[in-house]
């Protein structure tokens, strides 16, 4: 895909087709962008926790939250909607105590990556870490950083500009009649400053 459409069009999905697995190969090639990224000094203090097997996934999934701006009817991924496959993203502290740029930059391969092959993914932050940590069998010096979701969306999502930005939803994401995800964000005259 042309990068700039890529970006664009490189959303949050949180509706997926459960019975269509992500191929070995594009798991890969997911894992194998989070490689290229930059990383601070060149640590490279981040490991992965690849997440495949249905009973397992399943087990993940009970451990995350979505869409905290919808109500759970609306946000939650429904049975038959699921991800497929999910990332563990680990902090290796004896590596780097910081990491929180570097997993930045591998999340955004490796989302990128996967859209580039048509695989959806959400990023989740509001997870039980320490149910996950304890399931993926982390160690003292690792931290889980974040769980990404990944499979085939079945909804669509497309960026608005926010009009209002003093408005107090303006940043809200909502759905459309179809029950596509509409993603509100500020205008570039909005967000940068030209010296
Ligand atoms: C650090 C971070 C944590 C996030 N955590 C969650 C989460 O726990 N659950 C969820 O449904 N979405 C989560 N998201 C997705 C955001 O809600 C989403 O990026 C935002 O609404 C903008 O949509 P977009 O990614 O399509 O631009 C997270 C995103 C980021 C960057």
């Amino acid at each position: 895909m042309e990068l700039m459409n890529l970006l664009r069009t490189r959303r949050t999905y949180r509706r997926f087709d459960e019975d269509r697995q992500v191929p070995g190969e594009v798991v890969d090639e997911i894992l194998e962008a989070a490689r290229y990224a930059s990383s601070a000094a060149n640590k490279q203090p981040l490991t992965y926790v690849v997440v495949q097997d249905p009973k397992k996934v399943r087990e993940v999934f009970g451990y995350t939250k979505w869409a905290a701006y919808l109500p759970a009817e609306q946000g939650q991924p429904r049975e038959g909607e699921r991800p497929t496959l999910f990332i563990g993203v680990v902090e290796n502290l004896d590596r780097n105590q910081n990491c929180d740029t570097d997993a930045g930059l591998a999340i955004s391969n490796m989302t990128l990556a996967a859209w580039n092959r048509g695989v959806g993914s959400c990023m989740i932050g509001a997870c039980d870490k320490k149910a996950l940590s304890e399931m993926f069998g982390l160690t003292e010096k690792q931290v889980l950083h974040t769980v990404v979701a990944f499979g085939y969306p079945t909804h669509e999502s497309h960026i608005v500009d926010i009009e209002h930005p003093e408005a107090p939803d303006a940043v809200k994401y909502y759905l459309d009649g179809n029950r596509d995800f509409v993603v509100p964000k500020r205008k570039l005259a909005d967000v940068v400053k030209y010296l």
